[in-house]
């Protein structure tokens, strides 16, 4: 069985695809076989996935854009053909979101340290929940410290969200490297960027069966 992974939030801009482009690098330069399914019309995650074919040593990820009523049996296919399956979702939870959190082994949820994107979290949350599905919080463009991540931490520990240890801080090498359709472990992997990117994926193996 391969592992999905379905990236969700309902805020917009939170960086959900983001987060799903780099996964896929990450777990491909592993050695696993991984395809991205991009769900959201706006079709970043694809878009990204276009400008891949432009670099000789880009590591290989495959492409799906399955949606509606084939979604479903997409993410089973594709879980026969590959180790894993990361999902970009779109920034609502519609009827597709829904079915790509039921299908994972591990929904992730990017939160910026600020209220708003951690209310829209909620929601996410309970859908998770309500699917069984395991779910972790993960801190985008988080400030090394500071009040505003002091605060949405206590928020977040106070309202028992799980949250992953590992956190990804503001860094131009994410947009840099998205603009190349690249992940930070192909064009940077000794940055700050990939240093935090490999902490995540260290982390996430340990939440995977
Ligand atoms: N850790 C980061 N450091 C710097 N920039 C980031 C980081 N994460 C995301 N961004 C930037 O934030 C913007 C939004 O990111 P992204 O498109 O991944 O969000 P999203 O949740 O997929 O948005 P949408 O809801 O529209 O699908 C992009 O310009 C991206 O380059
Ligand atoms: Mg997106």
């Amino acid at each position: 069985m391969a592992i999905v992974i379905t990236v969700a939030q309902q805020k917009g801009g939170a960086g959900k695809t983001t987060l799903a482009a780099n996964l896929a690098v990450a777990f491909a330069l592993a050695g696993r076989r991984v395809v991205v399914l991009d769900i959201d019309p706006q079709r970043s995650l694809a878009r990204w996935h276009g400008l891949r074919s432009r670099h000789a040593g880009a590591v290989a990820v495959a492409l799906s854009e399955a949606a509606g009523w084939r979604l479903a049996a997409e993410v089973d296919k594709l879980g026969r053909a590959h180790d894993v399956v990361v999902i970009d979702s779109p920034p609502q939870i519609d009827t597709d979101a829904k079915l790509a959190i039921r299908a994972a082994s591990l929904v992730l949820v990017p939160v910026q340290p600020s209220p708003p994107d951690l209310w829209a979290a909620e929601g996410t949350l309970k859908l998770a929940a309500d699917e069984r599905r395991p779910v972790r919080l993960l801190l985008n463009r988080a400030p090394a410290s500071g009040r505003l991540r002091a605060g949405i931490e206590r928020d977040i520990a106070g309202a028992s969200h799980p949250v992953m240890a590992a956190a990804l801080g503001n860094r131009i090498g994410f947009a840099s490297a998205f603009a190349l359709g690249l992940g930070v472990l192909e064009t940077a992997p000794k940055s700050v960027a990939g240093q935090e990117m490999r902490a995540l994926y260290e982390e996430l193996l340990g939440y995977l069966p």
